[in-house]
């Protein structure tokens, strides 16, 4: 069963093909970061103009890598929320296009669910169940109770930043490049995680939620009141991040008491952090904690492709009425 995925959900144009949910025929990515650098930031509208001109190659492109032909695929999977909606609508439309001219299904794929099928694809035996899915990416921070893949219930998510959005601000306010958080983990590296004592927020009476803005303002005061230097620059990077990912692991603590959980899914793109998985490991003896491959952390299409599959076995197709939708909802609990 072949598909083919889109995702151009944020400022990542992609399409992948992939056999029977697994096999990773082409994964084609064009990225915007070296666009939105200079405007230290994504600018919806130059991302948008910039899918237009790049969907159509990348598709030629993943086809001819996998090697097979328009008419060898099975169904059309595309990411239709969350996102920028103008970029989501380029990628709908032309995944409409394709479906209605090459007479297959259509299936629209929830990006955020998307991440986390990332992990699943990575690991040849299916988790324990029931699971914890844990979203941290530039757009999501949420755990998930996972009662088999494809069932999920909101245990918790984000009053405010994301947490890859923090990791983005924090990196600006020490004059490293766009998307801030590869660069933030490689300045950790020579920083002290202890000099500055920043902590996430936590929000009263839920526990299992979390709040970025306050950390990044921390930051900020802090950064008002010493010379940024390289060892400031450092010292900031290990301190945050540390704060950040501990504030991850309490929160995690709370929902795997909550849930008996005997796993952990792990996906997006502030997941690729080396530092963040190990502290995980430590924290977690006894949990299975399900990665994804690093080549899979980041927006990509395979992880669109790979749920499509499933989505396509249960018959959960869409039609050409598909919106592109730019907010999440999750059923709650
Ligand atoms: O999942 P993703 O590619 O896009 C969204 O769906 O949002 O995540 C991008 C986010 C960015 O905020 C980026 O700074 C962060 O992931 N990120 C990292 C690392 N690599 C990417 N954050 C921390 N450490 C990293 N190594
Ligand atoms: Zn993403």
């Amino acid at each position: 069963m072949i598909i083919l995925g889109i995702e151009s959900t944020c400022d990542e144009t992609a399409c992948a093909v992939v056999k029977n949910g697994r096999e990773i025929l082409s994964n084609i990515v064009s990225s915007q970061a070296d666009l939105h650098n200079r405007l230290g930031g994504v600018m919806p509208e130059l991302a948008c103009r910039q899918h237009v001109d790049m969907l159509i190659p990348v598709i030629d492109q993943a086809i001819q890598k996998a090697g097979i032909t328009l008419q060898d695929i099975d169904a059309i999977a595309v990411a239709h929320c969350p996102g920028l909606v103008g970029a989501l609508l380029i990628g709908v439309t032309a995944a409409k296009s394709l479906a209605m001219a090459l007479n297959k299904p259509l299936i629209g794929i929830n990006h955020t669910e998307a991440h986390l099928y990332a992990a699943l694809m990575s690991h040849p035996n299916s988790p324990k169940f029931p699971s914890l899915g844990v979203v941290l990416s530039g757009g999501h921070t949420a755990i998930l109770e996972m009662q088999d893949s494809g069932n999920y219930t909101l245990i918790g998510q984000t009053v405010d930043d994301a947490i890859g959005e923090a990791f983005d601000k924090v990196a600006k306010m020490i004059g490293l490049p766009y998307p801030g958080g590869p660069h933030i983990e490689k300045w950790a590296l020579r920083g002290n995680p202890s000099k500055y004592s920043f902590r996430a927020g936590n929000v009263k009476g839920k526990p299992h939620e979390f709040s970025f803005s306050g950390i990044k303002t921390s930051v900020l005061y802090t950064l008002r009141e010493c010379t940024l230097d390289d060892q400031v620059r450092a010292d900031v990077a290990a301190s945050f991040q540390e704060a950040a990912f501990d504030d991850i692991i309490l929160k995690l603590r709370r929902a795997i008491d909550k849930t008996g959980a005997k796993s952990v899914i792990f996906g997006g793109g502030v997941t690729n952090n080396k530092r963040l998985r190990a502290k995980c490991a430590e924290a977690f003896p006894h949990s299975e904690l399900i990665w994804p491959f690093f080549e899979l952390t980041l927006d990509n299409a395979a992880m669109i492709a790979g749920l499509g599959f499933q989505k396509h076995a249960q018959k959960k197709h869409s039609d050409m009425h598909l919106p592109a939708i730019p907010t999440i909802m999750w059923e709650s609990k």
